[in-house]
């Protein structure tokens, strides 16, 4: 994995977390560490837990992290266990978490991975290489409505139907095996007019979701950290497609509502507590400057909340 991969938002994150005063904070998505290494320096009372499902990723921040010595504790794992993980530290609340989505830009230019349908590569996709299910295995044994669903839920295409088709009629003489196979057939029956973006992108877009249950980890984290979060602490989540961030906004809305009830009542009885209070009423975008130096932040949206 190369090592460029640059931090997204990297002020927004320190500030809205504010890790100047120390504390415990919980990097869910350490990738190869570049956040957590900021954490980290902003304040010699900064204690860090960095998950991340990618041995590759754990080897490489490792390494990056080694001079913070006993204040940094790194776990291979998937982010949706971290209130287990933090329990094994002894962590029972923590001052911050942050949740980078995605893979990192290392994990997409690796050939090998299959993330990207610009190279030739095997269908893989899994971000743990243990897991027993990779974009193949989906391509090869899934029924022709569930890859319709996939296509269609998370990558919004409006062709997806005749995608899975064609996908499971292929399959018939040969199995799936390469990312450039499907890129040419998705480009071919996938919907081409929309924003520029080719039915590739958006169909690998959703058979990573899907392999790596993405959307299930994020919900999954989300309501852990209600849980796990101080009086004060805060969640940041970066997100970079609108499927995420959509459920961010709303899973910050649902928790800083004060009342549930039908607007028809006179008086308020559904007795339900605010959980969280949102910090950011709109997604922080990063800057012009920021977009010229590091592409792949063009697409990133922040928000936070707090743990009233
Ligand atoms: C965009 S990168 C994070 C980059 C990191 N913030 C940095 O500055 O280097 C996202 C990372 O999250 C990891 N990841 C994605 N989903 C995960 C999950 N459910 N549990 C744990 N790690 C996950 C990926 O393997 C990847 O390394």
């Amino acid at each position: 994995m190369e090592l460029s991969h640059l931090p997204v938002m990297p002020k927004e994150v320190l500030d809205l977390l504010g890790v100047s005063r120390g504390g415990r904070f919980i990097d869910g998505t350490l990738g190869l560490g570049g956040h957590a290494e900021l954490l980290l320096a902003s304040s010699p009372e900064v204690q860090l837990l960095g998950i991340d499902r990618d041995g590759e990723a754990i080897r490489h921040a490792r390494v990056r992290l080694e001079r913070f010595g006993d204040r940094v504790r790194l776990v291979r794992g998937c982010y949706g266990d971290m209130a287990k993980f933090a329990a094994e530290q002894g962590w029972d609340h923590v001052d911050g978490i942050l949740l980078d989505l995605g893979v990192c830009s290392g994990q997409i230019d690796e050939p090998g991975r299959g993330f990207s349908h610009r190279f030739d590569g095997p269908l893989d996709m899994r971000m743990d290489r243990r897991s027993p299910i990779s974009a193949a295995t989906l391509l090869n044994e899934n029924s022709e409505e569930e890859l319709g669903r996939i296509l269609r839920e998370y990558g919004e295409e409006r062709h997806a139907r005749r995608i899975a088709r064609a996908a499971v009629e292929r399959r018939q003489t040969k199995p799936w095996e390469r990312t450039l196979e499907f890129a040419e057939m998705a480009n071919r029956l996938g919907d081409r007019r929309r924003g520029g973006v080719p039915p590739a992108t958006r169909c690998f877009q959703a058979l990573r979701i899907a392999v790596n249950d993405e959307l299930g980890q994020l919900q999954k984290a989300l309501r852990i950290a209600v849980i796990l979060l101080r009086q004060n602490g805060r969640v940041v989540v970066i997100s970079f497609h609108s499927l995420e961030d959509r459920m961010v906004k709303h899973f910050f809305r649902a928790e800083a509502a004060a009342c549930v009830c039908p607007p028809e009542l006179p008086v308020c009885n559904c007795g339900k507590k605010v959980t969280l209070r949102v910090v950011t009423t709109k997604p922080v975008r990063p800057t012009d400057a920021e977009v010229a130096e590091n592409r792949r932040a063009a697409s990133a949206r922040l928000r936070a909340a707090e743990r009233p």
